[in-house]
């Protein structure tokens, strides 16, 4: 445990993760999870719509009932680098810089960078530090007529140190076999390990988990990454946090998080989201008091824990 004692569960910093990193001593974290923008080159996007019952609604929907569709606003931030190594390499050493020794460093990118990545990390950290390659594998959305559809990302695993790490094999969520008549009732029934291709689903943009935070990234991933790689206790952190999914995962396991992003609409939607754990919000480097957690129409009070989607956090840790 890289910090045990009397650190806050939740701390949320709003900044250019660069300079917020500078302000950490050296191995203060067990487990850096990181989920950059993917230099697409597009703003990224999105509107957060909901509907209301209307009989002068514009759209119909079960047992052709009427219903108005009203606007909530919109979430963006920009996903446009002029050369994404040089931005991402300072990141990396950082992160590098930040893991206790027993600690592992998550990345997640896409198939356009992840080359150029592992080659700068196997630098960093030392090819024989390289543990895994995660294939984040779902199945979601327009299929291409011209080549294979991408319906994956990459997450690459390193550890400061490759014969001392975190990996908590019992701790490890079981699968379905694919054919559990061949393993007879009692393995079927517990079911097996995954491998290192994890199939989830996106985050639903109807389900409850939504944020509607672009890019938001399902909270069954970062389960399984903070529960198998930190132990109880352990501080994790996100330097580019978005909606907050590291932070819901890590503390709902008992662990400490550290969030940072710079986006002002990430941090509403992480005060949102994250409500009920009381986090402490800090900017240029001190602390200030959580934003306003602006309500939704129709939406109870994310304190209340009940019925809202998205911004739910239904049962605490103790
Ligand atoms: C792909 S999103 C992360 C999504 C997140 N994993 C989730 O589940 O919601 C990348 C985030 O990095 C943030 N970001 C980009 N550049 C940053 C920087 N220099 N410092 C801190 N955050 C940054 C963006 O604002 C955005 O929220």
């Amino acid at each position: 445990m890289a910090s045990p004692g009397a650190s806050p569960k939740l701390e949320i910093h709003l900044g250019d993760n660069l300079e917020v990193l500078s302000g950490f001593e050296d191995g203060a974290f067990d487990l850096i999870y990181i989920d950059p923008p993917f230099n697409t080159g597009k703003a990224q996007a999105r509107t957060r719509l909901r509907t209301i019952r209307d009989d002068k609604g514009d759209r119909t929907g079960f047992q052709g009932k009427r219903y108005r569709t009203v606007r909530l606003g919109t979430s963006s931030w920009n996903d446009n680098f002029e050369d994404f190594m040089a931005f991402i390499e300072p990141r990396l050493r950082e992160a590098h810089r930040l893991l206790a020794p027993t600690g592992s460093f998550f990345l997640h990118i896409d198939y356009r960078e992840s080359h150029y990545c592992k080659v700068l990390l196997d630098e960093i950290f030392g090819r024989e530090n390289f543990i895994n390659e995660i294939v984040w594998a779902y199945d979601y959305g327009a299929r291409s007529k011209r080549r294979w559809s991408a319906k994956h990302d990459n997450i690459l695993w390193y550890a400061k140190d490759p014969e001392n790490y975190t990996y908590r094999y019992e701790d490890i969520d079981r699968i379905p076999y694919m054919a559990p008549g061949l393993v007879g009732p009692e393995k079927a029934a517990r079911g097996k390990t995954p491998t290192d291709v994890w199939w989830q689903t996106i985050v639903s943009p109807n389900g409850r988990e939504k944020t509607g935070y672009p890019t938001q990234k399902p909270v069954a991933i970062l389960n399984r990454i903070v529960r198998v790689h930190s132990n109880p206790g352990d501080r994790v952190l996100d330097f580019f946090a978005g909606s907050g999914t590291t932070g819901e995962a890590a503390v709902r396991a008992g662990r400490q998080a550290v969030l940072v992003d710079s986006n002002p609409e990430a941090v509403r939607v992480m005060a949102r989201r994250l409500a009920l754990l009381n986090p402490i919000f800090h900017e240029a480097g001190r602390r200030v008091p959580a934003p306003p957690v602006e309500a939704e129409p129709n939406a109870p009070n994310p304190r209340s824990g009940s019925g809202h989607t998205g911004f739910l956090f239904p049962d605490p840790p103790e």
